[in-house]
Formats: C-alpha cells, sequence, structure tokens
C-alpha cells in the first residue's frame, strides 16, 4: 500500500458506480468526492459510497486531497471538465467518448500536456485477452498480408432508454447515435488490432426510432494503412443485438471475435490449416451490452484504474492516452463527414489543424 490516492467524480449517473468500485477495488484509492448539477443524484451516490458532495464541480477542484478527476459526466461535457481539471493541475480519467469531436479531443489533449498532468481513457474492453491476442499475432505476422478487418457492432436501445436523460440522441450533447456512442468500443478495438484507416466511405439512417436525431444504424467501407479493407456497421436498430462480432483476416490466418471470446483462430503455412484453439476473455465470461447498458463487467473498470494510478505515481503508459482515445473519434467524424456528403473521405482531412 501507499499513499492515498483521491479522486473527485464528476457527473454521478449510471457509469459512476463502475469507477467508484474501481477505485475502491484498488488499496491506495479513496472517493474523495462526488460533483453533480443533480442533487439528488450525487446525494445518492454519496450515500452508496461515503464521500463529499457538490452540485458545481469547480468548487469541488479547489480540494488538495483530490489528485484525479473521473469525468462521468454527458459525453458533450467531457472537454469543458477536462480542461478545467487539468486547469486546477489535477490527473483525469475521463470516460468513452472522450469528446464529441477531434477538436475538442485535441484541446484536451494539449491542455493536459501544458499542465503536465496524465490523461486517460475508458475504453474497458482493450484490457480483454481476445483482442490483444489478436493485436500481437498480427504484429507478430501471423496472419501475413492483411486483407479484412470487419467489425460489427449491432446493439438495441429502447425509446425509453433515449428518453432517460436529456442528453441523449442529440447531436449537440450526444455528439451522435450508434457510432459514437455504442460503436465506439468497438471501433476503438478494431484501430487497436489492425492499426489506423486511410479512408472512409459511410452511410447512416434512422430506422427503429422517431423521436431522436442521431443515427440508429451505419455501415461503412474502411481503407486501413495496412493495405486491408474492412467492413463496419453499427446500430441500435437490432433487437436484441449481436454485440460486437470482428472478423479478421489474412493471407495465412483468420480470427473470429465475439464480444471476449475467440470463437475461430485458425493459420495457415498456406497448404493446410495448422493451428486452431479457442480462448476466453477477462474472468471467461462474454460481458455483453448489446441489449442492456448497466450490466457490463466492471473488471476492465478496475484494470484501467489501477494503470491509471501507476502512470500517475511511476510514469507508466497507459492502457488508453488521449492521443490513443482519439483514434476512434478521428474515425467517427470521418464517417459521419462521409455519410452527409456522400461520398469517401481521408482521415488526414479530419486531422488538418489538429496536430498535437
Ligand atoms: N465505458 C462504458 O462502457 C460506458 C457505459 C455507459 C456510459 N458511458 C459514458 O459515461 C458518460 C455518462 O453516461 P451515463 O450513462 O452515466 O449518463 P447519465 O445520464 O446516467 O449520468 C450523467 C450524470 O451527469 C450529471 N451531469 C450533467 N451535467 C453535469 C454538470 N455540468 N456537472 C456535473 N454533473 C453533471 C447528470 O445529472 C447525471 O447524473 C457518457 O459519456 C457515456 O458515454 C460509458
Amino acid at each position: 500500500m501507499g499513499d492515498t490516492f483521491g479522486f473527485g467524480i464528476i457527473g454521478a449517473g449510471v457509469i459512476s458506480s463502475y469507477h467508484a468500485k474501481a477505485i475502491e477495488a484498488h488499496p491506495d484509492g479513496k472517493i474523495v468526492a462526488v460533483a453533480d448539477v443533480v442533487k439528488a443524484n450525487a446525494e445518492k451516490f454519496a450515500a452508496e459510497y461515503n464521500c463529499e458532495i457538490y452540485t458545481d464541480w469547480r468548487e469541488m477542484l479547489k480540494r488538495d486531497d483530490i489528485q484525479a478527476i473521473n469525468v462521468c459526466s454527458p459525453s458533450g461535457l467531457h472537454a469543458e471538465h477536462t480542461i478545467g481539471a487539468a486547469k486546477a493541475g489535477k490527473h483525469i480519467i475521463v470516460e468513452k467518448s472522450m469528446a464529441i469531436n477531434v477538436k475538442d479531443a485535441t484541446s484536451m489533449i494539449r491542455v493536459a500536456r501544458d499542465n503536465k498532468v496524465r490523461l486517460a481513457v475508458i475504453f474497458q474492453k482493450r484490457t480483454e485477452e481476445a483482442p490483444n491476442k489478436v493485436k500481437k499475432a498480427i504484429a507478430d505476422g501471423m496472419f501475413g498480408k492483411m486483407v479484412f478487418g470487419d467489425a460489427s457492432i449491432k446493439y438495441w436501445r429502447n425509446q425509453a432508454y433515449y428518453d432517460s436523460a436529456d442528453w441523449r440522441g442529440t447531436w449537440a450533447q450526444e455528439g451522435g447515435g450508434s457510432t459514437m456512442t455504442q460503436g465506439i468500443h468497438g471501433i476503438d478495438l478494431l484501430l487497436y488490432m489492425m492499426g489506423d484507416v486511410e479512408k472512409i466511405y459511410a452511410t447512416m439512417d434512422t430506422v427503429a426510432h422517431v423521436d431522436i436525431e442521431v443515427e440508429d444504424i451505419a455501415l461503412a467501407l474502411l481503407k486501413f494503412k495496412n493495405g486491408a479493407y474492412g467492413r463496419l456497421q453499427t446500430a441500435t436498430a437490432c433487437n436484441p443485438g449481436s454485440g460486437n462480432v470482428f472478423e479478421i483476416n489474412g493471407t495465412l490466418g483468420t480470427a473470429i471475435l465475439v464480444e471476449d471470446t475467440i470463437t475461430s483462430w485458425a493459420f495457415s503455412d498456406s497448404k493446410e490449416t495448422v493451428a486452431k484453439e479457442t480462448i476466453v476473455g477477462v474472468k471467461g465470461e462474454a460481458g455483453t451490452a448489446a441489449s442492456s447498458y448497466k450490466t457490463f463487467p466492471v473488471e476492465g473498470h478496475i484494470m484501467q484504474m489501477a494503470n491509471f494510478i501507476d502512470a500517475v505515481r511511476d510514469g507508466k503508459n497507459l492502457i488508453c492516452s488521449g492521443e490513443d482515445g482519439r483514434k476512434s473519434l478521428v474515425l467517427i467524424e470521418a464517417l459521419y463527414t462521409s455519410a452527409r456528403r456522400g461520398e469517401e473521405v481521408f482521415l488526414d482531412e479530419i486531422l488538418e489543424g489538429n496536430e498535437i
């Protein structure tokens, strides 16, 4: 055990309890305070996790016993909250989506760097064994020349979900729909395994909901920088949904991942298939958020919180830094731009003026 590491949480909604459990799981972690504009939400959280409450997050930042801020507010407020915390000298662990556009994400990274604080982005699926195994196999050349990297992220969210908070389903505060909020986890993993995308051609629509502004389906064709192509689909219109499914193909290997399980793992020496195995992911349980967003496993948050504390203390690499967390946003902004224009978009265009 080391010195106490104090956290202040902004936003006491659904995801705040995952952060609270992850802090409590660390021997040095202490939940010092919570800030929420809805006092009742802060009170409910404080009653469960025994901490101070604030209705103005800026007041909470004045405390010396808080070293880090958990940004658990609606996605459209992440940039304001992260930048405010960084300027107050606090380290930050921000929920996905780190921001709702690339410009804001870039400002967050710059301000954190200028104020010498660490910025981590929650993408808890990066901690699972299966995508890490595929990522390593690609890096080791086991797949040969990469041919396809496909991701299908088909979820269901009913109208009650979109009605449960004002920010949901809006371009201004959620920044998008099935791609920005649900698909982003799988998009992050696809890029984590396959590397960066060069260009995208996309379309999107709202097919199953009447009272939302944002898309509930999107389809895109990708060209990766490694020469491979990909198909990306996101949805909150598929009931009950098929969760996250990835198909990775090269000239020497094929892997299929369903949630955190590799269901197919086959490699060839070009004459015959030489290896086959099935592995399971974290704790051997395939947690899915396909039809419920309140019941996925907490292990990923626990691992990212422990890594974050280590990174602040020892300068260790983050599982997902601000720069890493921005990659999926660049792709998503390119997807939306392509769908609106009806033409192919190069990701370099999205990055123009957003150098880090
Ligand atoms: N990692 C994951 O798998 C995962 C899962 C769910 C949500 N999330 C992300 O977490 C974030 C929050 O989602 P949620 O489902 O918990 O939303 P939520 O609506 O349940 O909670 C948001 C909370 O923030 C509060 N809030 C709003 N404005 C505020 C302000 N100015 N200052 C302080 N508090 C404010 C609200 O009152 C509410 O209590 C989103 O960015 C979402 O994408 C991530």
